[in-house]
């Protein structure tokens, strides 16, 4: 790991006030203990009198008790106004010197307004759109009363074995610093505590998403230059946005917990990134670093989770930090330690206003959650997320007019919960558009529409770690034979097949890895069989990471991947679907053609046998089934005229590409014109290609327009293992242009020394 000749001074702890200084000065140690605990409170129907949960049911009374005596700061899982009113009345009346609750929540892709999954966001490769997105999630998330969101997830992934690729913004860390840093300005606002906003926490700190095996939870070892040239730029870019909080991630990072890691938690972080906000654990991660056999015990863990950096431990019951005040007693922390974090708590507190004004009105609450406006957000955002992978012979968009019979066919185009994917806690399903429900809407009484899952049992084939089977869309115990056979022949009667296929939602996520990336259960059977009818079929995909197109779904002519869409998701479907709305998505990741291949990116650098390359394996090919950047749509775009001024500068100049686009179709649409760059020689080996700018242009048919890129110091800069720190070298350099990163529109220029 680097020396210290990377990091900069540690900051100064963050501004405080004579509110907080006084009453830092009154707390007992245990209230300031208190203050650094934040518990879940799972208060559910199941656990209030002996319910399924029945080792939780005694957890709610254990908190409010807490709470009482000062001894719990936060709280998660709360997000009833009249609940969060009620706990923090508990709090403020109930305890010595009545410190408000910050109230924490997943809030990740929306509270009651579901936006598509962050990776689907990511897709649109439109930062106001995303910026735009977190605040209609910030405002509804603020009025029922929590104040700080555990998101956005800024972890760079490039193994889709893991599930949580999809709660973040996919493989490139300039795609990734762009989304993390829109994010964070959408749920804060410009000031931190800003009235409808709240305090944003990227997680997970870091390089969780390099997980052995694509295994969630698994070890992490990371060279150098992976860590600081790919992981850890969009928790950079999330600082340099003012988020107020990180939390640290559970798995070990080269054999050391991130959540015990000193040299993570404060020399890179506080150090090197200048974070001056506090830091959560992700839940239950204190005491596990027993688990990692780290720590000796809960008490040690405490401490050493304490010394690394970490603020407030995350828990469910029996908090490790409860240790800390025999630890004060023995010397083990040291008051000033203390303080320094209960201070960054306190601070936090007051910035929110949550002395003075610390309910909510649960009238306005219902106000705020109902937004119509609101909705329409979340439509335009799925309509910008979406992904046109696949469009033989122009088969999409449909003609709404020439059809007389449509067969919605697949499981998931029927199923509410799916479309809004995984990480929601505050949805209503009953006002959610599914895909089918889109369709039938669209299209009215100009179509009969007939619907078919297709699938008599339940896809999944795992037991899920955080959902109950929806009953519903597929009538688990049926006759499979049955269910197919009607499918079949809905396909046959029909003009066009949509197909509706993917992953439940609960089989991605948090602890949802697969080490298969085929459509799980009998879904390309389906499809096979429904091709076979001869009716034409297009293909909807609903997942969050890419899936193996094999057999049929590698040869029907159309695929819209449309991510989980959210709470107005077929409508925008719909829409992309019969034309309304030209696709302008773009892969945030790469698109493997097999499991085998993973983990896979575009950033690779050329190695012995080049022109090998693209045939590594005896039994497939090393290239992607779809790159990185790509992305379809009903327009064409041409690029022309690419220009590199000056061909030659010095190390510490910038140059300006220019490129002339152009919409040389009839239909209006939008291209994300894509930047890559490649230095041909240096300290290090670099990349064939790496993404270093990128554009979003609307188009109208027939228009162009010059695109401006600037490339300078720091686009060129990287952390090199060969001198072990931050180096930009004089060489020549490949800019390509276009709408993928196998942009072929080429030029190049020239760095002197000095
Ligand atoms: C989970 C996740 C984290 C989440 C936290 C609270 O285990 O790892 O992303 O914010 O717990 O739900």
């Amino acid at each position: 790991m680097p020396g210290t000749s990377e990091l900069s001074h540690v900051t100064s702890a963050s501004g405080t006030s004579p509110r907080v200084e006084e009453l830092l000065a009154a707390l007992s140690t245990e209230e300031k203990i208190g203050q650094l605990i934040q518990y879940f409170y799972f208060k559910f129907p199941e656990n209030s009198a002996g319910g399924p949960l029945g080792d939780l049911a005694g957890q709610p009374r254990m908190v409010e008790e807490a709470l009482t005596r000062g001894g719990a700061g936060s709280l998660l899982f709360v997000k009833d106004p009249a609940e969060t009113n009620r706990l923090q009345r508990a709090a403020i009346d109930g305890s010595p010197h009545g410190i408000p609750v910050l109230f924490g929540f997943d809030v990740i892709h929306g509270l009651r307004t579901i936006f598509p999954v962050p990776i689907g966001l990511a897709a649109s490769w439109n930062a106001e759109l995303i910026e735009r997105a977190q605040a209609v999630a910030a405002t509804e998330a603020r009025a029922v009363g929590i104040h700080w969101v555990f998101a956005p997830m800024v972890d760079i992934a490039r193994d889709p074995r893991w599930g949580r690729i999809v709660e973040g913004a996919g493989e490139d860390p300039l795609l990734g610093s762009v989304v993390a840093a829109a994010q964070v300005r959408g749920f804060q606002g410009g000031i931190l505590g800003a009235p409808g906003r709240v305090i944003a926490g990227p997680k997970h700190f870091a390089g969780y998403g390099a997980a052995l095996g694509g295994r969630d939870y698994d070890e992490v070892d990371l060279s150098d230059q992976e860590f600081w040239n790919t992981y850890l730029p969009p928790f950079r870019a999330a600082v340099q946005a003012g988020a107020g909080n990180i939390m640290s991630a559970y798995m070990d990072l080269n054999g050391v917990p991130a959540s015990g890691n000193r040299w993570l938690l404060t020399d890179v972080l506080r150090g090197a990134l200048g974070f001056d906000g506090f830091v959560v654990t992700d839940a239950n991660a204190a005491r596990d670093l027993v688990t990692h056999h780290f720590a000796a015990g809960p008490a040690d863990a405490a401490v050493r989770a304490l010394t690394a950096g970490v603020d407030m431990e995350m828990t469910v019951a029996d908090p490790a930090f409860g240790h800390l005040g025999a630890a004060l007693a023995d010397g083990r922390v040291s008051p000033g330690q203390l303080d320094e974090s209960v201070r960054r708590i306190l601070v936090l507190k007051d910035a929110l206003g949550l002395f003075d004004r610390p309910f909510v009105d649960e009238d306005a609450a219902r106000e705020v959650l109902a937004r119509p406006a609101h909705r329409d957000a979340a439509q335009q955002a799925a309509e910008q997320a979406a992904v046109l992978l696949r469009n033989e012979g122009a088969a999409l968009p449909l003609d709404a007019a020439a059809l007389r019979r449509v067969a919605v066919i697949g499981p998931l185009a029927d199923s509410a919960r799916d479309t809004l994917g995984p990480w929601v806690f505050d949805h209503d399903l009953s006002e959610t558009v599914t895909i089918l429900d889109g369709i039938r809407a669209y299209l009215g009484d100009r179509a009969a529409v007939s619907y078919e899952p297709g699938i008599a049992a339940p896809v999944r084939t795992f037991p899920s770690m955080f959902d109950r089977w929806e009953p519903g869309h597929i009538a688990p115990g049926s006759d499979p034979a049955v269910a197919l056979d009607r499918a079949v022949r809905s396909a046959a009667d029909a003009d066009v097949v949509i197909a509706v296929l993917g992953e439940q939602q609960d089989m991605i996520g948090e602890a949802a890895s697969r080490c298969d990336l085929s459509l799980p259960g009998e879904q390309l059977e389906l499809l096979e069989a429904v091709a076979a009818t001869g009716t034409p079929v297009v293909l909807v995909l609903m997942s969050g990471r890419p899936l193996e197109l094999r057999g049929a779904a590698a040869t029907v002519p159309a695929v819209l991947q449309a991510w989980y869409p959210g709470t107005r998701g077929g409508a925008a479907v719909a829409r992309l679907l019969f034309g309304d709305v030209t696709p302008a998505g773009k892969l945030p990741f790469t698109w493997p053609r097999g499991v085998g291949q993973v983990p896979m990116h575009h950033a690779v650098t050329r190695s012995h046998a080049p022109q090998e390359q693209g045939r590594r394996y005896w039994d497939e090919e090393s290239t992607p089934l779809f790159p990185f950047g790509h992305g379809l749509s009903y327009a064409r775009f041409a690029y022309r005229d690419l220009r590199v001024e000056p061909a030659s500068g010095t190390a510490d100049g910038a140059v300006t590409v220019t490129v002339e686009l152009a919409n040389v179709s009839d239909r209006d649409g939008t291209e994300v014109a894509q930047l890559y760059l490649h230095q041909r020689h240096g300290t290090s080996s670099r990349p064939l290609r790496q993404l270093k700018g990128f554009r979003r242009v609307e188009l109208a048919a027939g228009a162009a327009e010059t695109v401006t890129f600037t490339v300078g110091p720091d686009e060129r800069r990287y952390w090199s293992a060969a001198t072990r720190g931050w180096v930009t070298d004089a060489s020549t350099f490949d800019v390509w242009v276009g709408g993928d990163a196998t942009a072929t529109l080429h030029a190049q220029f020239t760095v002197t020394a000095g």
